[in-house]
């Protein structure tokens, strides 16, 4: 039960990490489709911001307190914080193994939700998969 508490804590990590990712790219991208990556990464970082408050309140109603930290975050995910602007393909390629990173956890929790016989989470877990596997098809689509 308590690798489950972790691996939430996990998700929420990857997911602020892969949101923030999204809004530095939404904010720098640059080319001559700058108005399509522009948007394109306005309509990942909205979703995956929308998925960070009920992952934490998800934390919150198993009873540990979800963390909320630039330092916690960056201890509990593998996702690698941006310090550079890459070309727009290559951002889209970042994010996609990015996305990949949450899946992986995804999945796992999803697993561990179902053993524990925790219905409703792993149900919320399961929409997120599908969410990210929606995710995964856009970017990849970006990087042909
Ligand atoms: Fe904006």
């Amino acid at each position: 039960m308590e690798t489950l508490q972790e691996l939430m804590k996990k998700l929420l990590a990857d997911t602020f990490a892969m949101y923030l990712k999204a809004h530095n790219y939404h904010w720098n991208v640059e080319g001559p489709l700058f108005a399509q990556y522009h948007d394109f990464f306005s309509n990942l970082y909205t979703e995956l911001h929308g998925a960070v408050d009920p992952i934490a309140e998800e934390i919150r109603a198993m009873d540990v307190y979800a963390p909320g930290s630039f330092s916690r975050f960056s201890e509990l995910t593998d996702i690698e914080d941006e310090t550079t602007i890459p070309a727009p393909r290559e951002m889209c390629a970042r994010l996609l193994a990015d996305n990949e990173k949450v899946l992986a956890t995804l999945n796992v929790s999803f697993k561990m939700a179902n053993e524990f016989g925790y219905q409703g989470l792993a149900d919320f877990i399961a929409g997120r998969i599908d969410i990210h596997n929606k995710h995964a098809w856009m970017l990849r689509s970006h990087t042909r």
